[in-house]
């Protein structure tokens, strides 16, 4: 395994690397769904590449950009044992020298839902996916479908900047609760890991009724509500049905959904989805 810092040395050991080149950019503190991708990608590709790069353009000003874990010799060893080709661990003043102004950004879907959380994080994500595409030129990427918003963004980016690359998006792995695996699991106490699990159920209870036919978005909406409210320790920002391409709300019945949610345990802030499609048309 190839382990670089400096983008000169990225350029040199990416050139030795045989096509086509699967990425999987990561912001570190590894973990299963991490590592589902990169076994992906080494299913599908001749080269695997990670990058570890906690962006700090992502994180806005009050976000916890400080708190959020680190631990590269870990992340290293669970890369060596994957045997992954190349890893980049670059430094932020190389992927964002002084006097940076230049950022790429999307824009209506990047308005809504997280968008409407956290102002900015996603001209961070575009912004540093982007540079990782240039400087690694993978034939695909892999990104988790836990973060369905940023897979989208990330896709329209692509189409819209005529990238010639495939973007995969891999299911999202749980814990044996259904909570989705995350790096900011770590941040929940006993009890709020314990309550953690609502968004789970409540996605979940969406989509069995979603299966059953009962397909009215305000209704779906009403279902996921219900059930995280009854949780104490859970404070909803959003329930939402939108529409899974352009992320509009949608309104009476509904044939494919993103069902999707956002709630804060104390500070710790977890969200979840699932993809929900009516098969019989
Ligand atoms: O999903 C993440 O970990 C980050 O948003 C990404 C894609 C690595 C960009 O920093």
């Amino acid at each position: 395994m190839n382990i670089v810092t400096i983008f000169d040395d990225l350029q040199l050991a990416r050139n030795k690397l045989v096509n086509p080149l699967g990425l999987v950019p990561t912001m570190g503190a590894l973990h299963a769904g991490h590592l589902s991708l990169i076994r992906r990608a080494r299913e599908e590709c001749q080269s695997t590449a990670v990058s570890i790069f906690v962006n700090p353009t992502q994180f806005a000003p009050l976000e916890d950009l400080k708190a959020y874990p680190r631990d590269v010799d870990r992340d290293l060893g669970l890369l060596e044992k994957e045997q992954v080709d190349l890893v980049w661990i670059p430094d932020a003043e190389e992927l964002y020298p002084a006097h940076f102004q230049t950022w790429v950004e999307v824009d209506q879907l990047t308005k809504v839902l997280e968008g409407g959380f956290r102002p900015g994080h996603f001209r961070g994500v575009t912004t540093i996916v982007s540079k990782l595409f240039n400087a690694f030129q993978p034939q695909k990427a892999y990104f988790g479908q836990k973060d369905a918003q940023q897979t989208i963004v990330i896709q329209r980016m692509v189409k819209d900047l005529n990238y010639a690359l495939e973007i995969v998006v891999c299911r999202t792995i749980r814990e044996p609760d259904g909570l989705a695996i995350s790096s900011r699991n770590a941040h929940l106490d006993p009890e709020q890991r314990k309550a953690a699990s609502v968004l789970f159920q409540a996605l979940s209870a969406a989509e069995r009724a979603f299966n059953q036919g009962r397909h009215d978005a305000e209704q779906l909406r009403q279902i996921m509500r219900e059930i995280l409210e009854m949780e104490t320790q859970a404070e909803v920002q959003y329930v939402s049905v939108a529409n899974p391409t352009t992320l509009e709300e949608l309104d009476g019945n509904a044939d494919r959904a993103l069902l999707s949610t956002a709630v804060l345990f104390g500070k710790t802030r977890l969200i979840d989805n699932v993809m929900v499609k009516n098969d019989k048309r």
